[in-house]
């Protein structure tokens, strides 16, 4: 990098001393993979080249096979200037470039399939172009690679002084690959150049997974549907990092000519183990990930957090990597277990975090693979921008504590980061801003190219076993500068902690008496909702069972974890642990005594609810929900609003639950929604959503005036059974509502018992919710007080009844007292239409029954803690 910070003279000043232990790694995997299209382009030389590894080959000579396409003969080959006295530069293929103020392109005949493009810069001054002024754009295969782009822009501000962006990309049978070299129109000193270009094939399944169907799906960071990745997508490759390891350069890696980088630069947690390169472990390929993934000296370095589990604890071992915003990236985590101490599964488990977000809540690379079988992990994820061209891309890797597994540490040995292109088939991102202090003009070469300085501070991470102490040392002298500097990386965090316990698989079959089906107190999608008894039988629990070999529900799992464990509100249901010994995936919650407000509503033999319950079960849910919009500093969007999603505990406080599905929304303020594959219950969908594929948080607004209109008439969202116009609760609501009829959809056990002013200001705010619009409907914030200020005219209305007719009211008992005065008649001649629409029938019978027992209704609840899903 360009300025040399107090911590790297430390490391060179200990290279010093210890030269001689530096070991460099060497070229075990060469010939790995044997690329069919190996091609590269010394771009304005005239004869070929040789370097280590490969031959470059002149684009400048007459009839060579790679001379470009130019139709106006002006471009121009030239040499970079060596006017200034600080050019060292005499790497191939740095030292010529070819130069261009209207287009050119180069054309490879190449075989079909994905192919590495990379293009080398060395922003100079050239002949008459001066290095500030070019700005061009590279297209190849139908994408745009770079756009309006900078180099010496992108040099200055990267420290890098020449160059490579790699791209991936595919070539389709019988197609020829065009590269595009265009200036920026509109700007007349632009002009377009490169120094070299390398076209190499790689493997099929590689970076893309053309197997099925062409697809591939990752996991997609903080969301919830899979990222769809598809082998047309283009890629370019935004950094690769040997983790505790050295750099690895082209000739070094499985034949493809990547660079990994040392991660030391893009470390930012305080606290760094390196494990000490051990060569005599065999490492053990597989079908899955063969030995040209990645180089051997990847997989035999990584880093683990420290030696004291207090301070494991502490913090994340962090990697940041700064990154252009508005586009999804790939993120590919390389693992290999060569620990001695590590050998079975649980003996090191951890999280990951990538850009804050858990993405893995219980790593296990024993687990994943085996000792000494290499393995990687893919994820993607969406950055936002608000504003900004770049932000920092970060993984973060977290300990577990005691008891979960034996060691609360983590390991990582390789990175990889890429960028997806956009809808616009585009991958190109702005220019960073010019380097304030930097004087214009003279070419700032000030000194050797980045990747000989960057090899030359890596050298000393290197293995042996006597390196180890040097890496101690490294440790202490970063731990020490860390220490310093005050943790700035954790700062990111941005929901609230909470505490999440672990349960071995033991534990909850006690609690169950073995999956007991007599404990079953639930059915859903997802698998059994049993009760059970922990803590020696103190505390009863709700234990969901998700059923296994499900990628959808292992990610939901992931999902309610993260977020009910760092969630507490007393309008949510309390996640109070988890188990995934042995492959399960199980969640443990505060048993809800009284089950979903749906079991109160139809089909079902519990006593009807009064009125005054329904609204402060409404306004209770409703004060969760908000609590998801606003109360943690990501809007989280529950994306299943329902009354099954809804459960009462025992003082009929309501709970919003089952977080399986929500998502974090946008986070910035440019941005007002996610896109998203549409998920949730039919009939309590927003129309919008459908749609438009946009989640915001309204989408839970529209569910929850669905809610709102089944606890007032206690019928399902959807009737299949009923007349056409009236099997979709919320057409039919809000149709009577307007017609001014609703008094013929609410619950017949409601009859008389409703305020007129308290019916239609909920009617009001049910119709609110569910406006078209996203954007006219409410916040749940408004609900909540809409709905406290219904609750209230319902309360004066009742007080106003008592006092006139001075008689008591029971208000716990909904039949025919008090408010029949009030709408009595409307609802009279609607008694028809009730006894018509299904599912109200077998309601009527019960009406006899009066108060509610508390007993009663305890254990026979059918709550689900769980989700239906489309
Ligand atoms: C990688 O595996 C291939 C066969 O799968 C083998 O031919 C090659 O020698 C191996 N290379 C290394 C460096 O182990
Ligand atoms: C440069 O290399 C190419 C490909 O190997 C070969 O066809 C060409 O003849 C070489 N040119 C010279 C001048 O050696
Ligand atoms: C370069 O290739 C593109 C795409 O194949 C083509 O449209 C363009 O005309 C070519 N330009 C030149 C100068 O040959
Ligand atoms: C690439 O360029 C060649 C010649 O300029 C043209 O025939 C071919 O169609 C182009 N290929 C693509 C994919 O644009
Ligand atoms: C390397 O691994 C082998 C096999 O696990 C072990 O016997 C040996 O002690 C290890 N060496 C070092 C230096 O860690
Ligand atoms: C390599 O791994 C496979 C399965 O993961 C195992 O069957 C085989 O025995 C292993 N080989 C070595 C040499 O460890
Ligand atoms: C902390 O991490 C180190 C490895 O860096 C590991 O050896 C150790 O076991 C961890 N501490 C505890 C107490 O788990
Ligand atoms: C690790 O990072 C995650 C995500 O940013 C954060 O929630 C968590 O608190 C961090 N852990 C520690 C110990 O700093
Ligand atoms: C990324 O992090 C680095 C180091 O922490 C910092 O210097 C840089 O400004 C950050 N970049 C952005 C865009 O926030
Ligand atoms: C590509 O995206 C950049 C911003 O990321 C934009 O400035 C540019 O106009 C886009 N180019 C094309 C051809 O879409
Ligand atoms: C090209 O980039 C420069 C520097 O970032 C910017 O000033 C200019 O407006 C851009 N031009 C176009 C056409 O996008």
């Amino acid at each position: 990098m360009k300025n040399m910070k107090p911590p790297l003279l430390s490391f060179l000043f200990i290279s010093v001393l210890l030269e001689p232990l530096m070991v460099l790694v060497t070229g075990d995997n060469i010939g790995a993979y044997s690329p069919v299209d190996d091609i590269a382009v010394n771009c304005g030389s005239p004869g070929n080249s040789s370097e280590s590894s490969r031959t470059w080959i002149g684009d400048a000579e007459d009839g060579s096979t790679y001379s470009p396409i130019d139709e106006t003969h002006s471009s121009i080959k030239a040499s970079a200037s060596v006017s200034s006295p600080s050019f060292h530069n005499n790497l191939i293929p740095y030292q010529t470039a070819r130069l261009s103020r209207s287009e050119f392109n180069y054309t490879f005949r190449v075989a079909a399939g994905p192919k590495f493009v990379r293009l080398h810069f060395f922003p100079s001054d050239y002949h008459n172009f001066r290095r500030a002024y070019s700005f061009f754009s590279v297209k190849a295969a139908g994408y745009t690679l770079l756009d309006n782009f900078s180099a010496s822009l992108f040099s200055d501000h990267t420290g890098f002084t020449n160059f490579h962006k790699e791209f991936c990309l595919t070539v389709g049978a019988d197609q020829i690959l065009n590269v595009t070299f265009a200036p920026t129109p509109g700007n007349p000193d632009a002009y377009a150049f490169v120094n070299g270009i390398e076209v190499v094939s790689m493997p099929e399944h590689l970076y893309y997974n053309a197997v099925v169907d062409s697809t591939e799906r990752i996991e997609l960071a903080g969301q919830q549907a899979p990222y769809t990745f598809r082998t047309t997508d283009a890629l370019e490759a935004v950094k690769r990092l040997n983790v505790g390891g050295q750099f690895v350069g082209p000739a070094d890696d499985t034949g493809m000519y990547r660079t990994w980088e040392a991660d030391e630069a893009y470390l930012t947690s305080s606290n760094i183990g390196v494990l000490p390169v051990n060569t005599t472990i065999q490492l053990n390929y597989s079908e899955q990930v063969p030995n040209y993934t990645a180089p051997d000296s990847v997989y035999r370095t990584a880093r683990t957090m420290g030696t004291d589990k207090r301070i494991n604890l502490s913090y994340n071992l962090t990697w940041s990597v700064e990154v252009d915003t508005d586009f999804y990236y790939l993120v590919r985590l390389h693992f290999c277990e060569f620990q001695i101490e590590i050998n079975k599964h649980s003996d090191r488990a951890f999280k990951i975090f990538i850009d804050s977000q858990l993405v893995e809540g219980r790593a296990d690379v024993t687990r994943w693979s085996g000792k000494g079988v290499p393995i990687y992990r893919d994820y993607a994820v969406y950055m936002h921008g608000g504003g900004k061209k770049r932000t920092n891309l970060s993984v973060a890797l977290g300990a577990l504590p005691d008891g979960s597994t034996l060691h609360s540490d983590a390991i990582l040995n390789g990175l990889e980061i890429f960028k997806i292109n956009n809808p616009g088939k585009n991958l190109s991102g702005l220019n960073p801003d010019p380097v304030p202090n930097k004087p214009p003009g003279p070419p700032p070469t000030s000194k050797a190219p980045s990747s000989f300085s960057r090899a030359a501070k890596i050298a000393i991470v290197a293995g042996g076993t006597s390196g180890f102490t040097v890496l101690s040392l490294l440790a202490f002298f970063l731990y020490w500068r860390r220490n310093g500097a005050k943790e700035s990386a954790s700062s990111k965090s941005s929901l609230p902690s909470g505490l999440c316990r672990h349960f071995s698989l033991a534990e909850i079959r006690a609690a169950t008496n073995n999956f007991d089906e007599v404990f079953i107190i639930g059915v859903g999608g997802f698998g059994n909702v049993y009760k059970g008894y922990i803590d020696g039988g103190a505390t009863q629990v709700a234990i969901k069972r998700l059923k296994p070999g499900s990628r959808q529900g292992l990610h939901e799992f992931r999902t309610e974890i993260e977020m009910l464990s760092q969630l507490r509100h007393l309008h949510l249901v309390s996640l109070i642990g988890f188990c995934n010994d042995a492959g399960e995936m199980i969640l443990v919650y505060d048993y809800m005594a009284r089950g979903t407000v749906s079991d109160h509503l139809y089909n079902t033999d519990n006593p009807p609810l009064p009125w005054k319950q329904r609204l402060q079960i409404c306004i209770g849910a409703a004060r969760g929900l908000d609590y998801l919009h606003t109360g943690a500093e990501h809007t989280i969007i529950h994306r299943d609003m329902k009354t099954a999603n809804i459960l009462l505990d025992e003082k009929w406080v309501a709970k919003v639950s089952d977080f399986g599905l929500s998502k974090f929304g946008p986070t910035s303020v440019s941005k007002t929604h996610v896109s998203t594959i549409v998920k949730g219950t039919l009939g309590y969908l927003d129309p919008e959503y459908y749609k438009r594929q946009q989640l915001t948080d309204k989408s839970d607004v529209y569910s929850f005036g669905v809610v709102l209109f089944e606890v007032l008439c206690a019928r399902p969202a959807v009737n299949r059974t009923a007349p056409k116009e009236q099997i979709n609760l919320a057409a039919w609501a809000q149709s009577c509502c307007k017609s001014g009829d609703v008094e013929k959809i609410v619950d017949p056990h409601l009859k008389g018992a409703i305020a007129s002013e308290c019916l239609n200001k909920f009617c009001e705010i049910a119709v609110s919710c569910l406006q078209g619009e996203g954007a006219k409907r409410p916040s749940m914030n408004d609900v909540v007080g809409n709905l406290e200020f219904a609750l209230q005219l319902q309360v004066s209305a009742e007080q106003e009844a008592i006092d006139h007719a001075g008689a008591s009211i029971d208000d716990r008992d909904d039949n025919d007292h008090g408010m029949a005065s009030i709408g009595g008649d409307a609802m009279d001649s609607s008694d028809e239409a009730f006894s018509s629409s299904n599912g109200s029938g077998g309601k009527s019978s019960k009406a006899a029954v009066t108060t509610i027992s508390s007993n009663d209704v305890r254990d026979v609840s059918t709550n689900n803690y769980d989700s239906q899903i489309l």
